[in-house]
């Protein structure tokens, strides 16, 4: 889980779990309280749950998301993430 801080307060977080058994990780939930969104936030967490995922050494890192959720779709896509 990695966690955005601002003066003592949870504003951010992305949780990562790693299924060995299908040789991915998976980018369970990210989420930036709506009054710090658009700062580059997720990008930040994301890029941290990323190199949590290589170093774990699996081959795939997947998502998930609603059909209709397009800020998710378009900060997975900015991080590289492709539609399977
Ligand atoms: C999706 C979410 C995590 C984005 O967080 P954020 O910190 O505001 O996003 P960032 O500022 O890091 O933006 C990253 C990229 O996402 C895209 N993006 C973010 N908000 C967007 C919006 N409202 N509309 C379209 N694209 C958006 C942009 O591509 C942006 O990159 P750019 O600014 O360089 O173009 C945030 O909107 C959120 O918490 N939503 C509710 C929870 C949720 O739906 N989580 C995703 C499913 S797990």
């Amino acid at each position: 889980m990695c966690v955005a801080i601002d003066a003592g307060q949870w504003i951010g977080f992305s949780a990562t779990s790693i299924q060995r058994a299908e040789d991915c990780a998976y980018s369970m939930m990210t989420g930036i309280l709506r009054s710090h969104r658009g700062r580059g936030l997720s990008l930040a967490l994301k890029l941290a749950a990323i190199t949590f995922a290589r170093e774990s050494g699996v081959q795939w890192l997947r998502a998930d998301h609603h059909p209709a959720n397009a800020p998710a779709i378009a900060m997975n896509r900015r991080l590289g993430f492709v539609p399977v």
